[in-house]
């Protein structure tokens, strides 16, 4: 067998809204979460050869492990060991492109790109389901970057309602110099009383209204209140400089420490950009993306 390579996009994400709902028997947490993936994606070249079952990773981030911390690498180890391929060995190479540490699933989606990529080399056959199934043994975000578009996460953020997509709009993503760790994050949650909550049942209307500017004005993420005063400052001052220049709603995405704000059309979105990155060095514009078919 020639080495065969392939490249697949890893599409970032955000929520939409972002609901804790308690915590789990099994240590997680029960989650509600409307996702979106977005175009600002990582570029994931995978090349499988005859071999024993070898496994290579590395990316264009020098800070990005290339060991088993580094998820496409993990992805590809669960594949081969759960499909019990051993007569070939695989070398992912990951050019990144979403924030890192930011909350939009970057190496999730770079989890679920080799899934894809290795499910289509291999000819293996797995539908979407069967690499979700795979995904959640590398991470909770991974089943949804799987397939990606707008979907409704439930339980421990692996199980899914897809649905349609959300109206035409621009995101306009800063990331904020610091990180958080998702652990510690989740874990101070615990010992915050939330004093607001999403409406999910509201957004989901809008939604299916098509109604942006209602759909904006109710994004939400419980996880800002568990920011310590010095990084819920941050992200307030990002998100009042989004809707100061024209977002129609902001908020922060996942365990953060990215912020988001919605635009009517790209070239709004642009505009803001230009003046959001005379403060913040990572700042990015990105579209709504539809959920993959293939
Ligand atoms: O599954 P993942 O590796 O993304 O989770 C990282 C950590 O985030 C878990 O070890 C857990 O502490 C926390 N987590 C949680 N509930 C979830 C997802 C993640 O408590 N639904």
């Amino acid at each position: 067998m020639l080495t065969q390579t392939i490249r697949e996009k890893a599409y970032g994400k955000l929520n939409l809204s972002l609901d804790v709902l308690g915590k789990r028997d099994d240590g997680y947490h029960e989650m509600l979460m409307l996702m979106q993936s977005v175009s600002l994606c990582d570029e994931v070249t995978i090349s499988v050869a005859e071999g024993n079952g070898l496994i290579g990773a590395s990316t264009n981030k020098a800070y990005i492990p290339n060991t088993d911390k580094n998820l496409g690498f993990k992805a590809a180890k669960v594949f081969m060991t759960e499909l019990n391929i051993k007569n070939r060995d695989v070398t992912i190479s990951i050019k990144k492109r979403v924030p890192v540490c930011a909350g939009m699933g970057g190496g999730s989606s770079d989890a679920a790109a080799v899934i894809r990529g290795l499910n289509r080399v291999l000819k293996t056959g797995l539908s979407f389901e069967n690499m979700r199934t795979l995904a959640g043994k590398v991470d909770s975000d991974a089943p949804f970057c799987v397939q990606g578009g707008t979907s409704l996460a439930s339980g421990r953020g692996t199980e899914f309602t897809m649905l349609e997509p959300i109206p035409d709009c621009a995101f306009v993503i800063v990331k904020p110099r610091f990180s958080i760790s998702t652990p510690a994050l989740f874990s101070k949650l615990d010992s915050v009383k939330l004093r607001a909550r999403p409406d999910t049942e509201g957004i989901l209307e809008t939604i299916r209204d098509g109604d942006l500017y209602g759909m904006a004005r109710r994004c939400f993420n419980v996880f800002e209140a568990a920011l310590s005063p010095r990084e819920r400052d941050t992200v307030e001052k990002a998100k009042g400089s989004l809707v100061n220049l024209g977002a129609l709603g902001a908020s922060m995405t996942g365990t953060g420490s990215a912020v988001y704000g919605i635009f009517r059309t790209e070239s709004e979105a642009y505009a803001a950009e230009k003046e959001l990155s005379r403060v913040f060095r990572e700042c990015y514009v990105a579209r709504p993306a539809p959920a993959l078919t293939e």
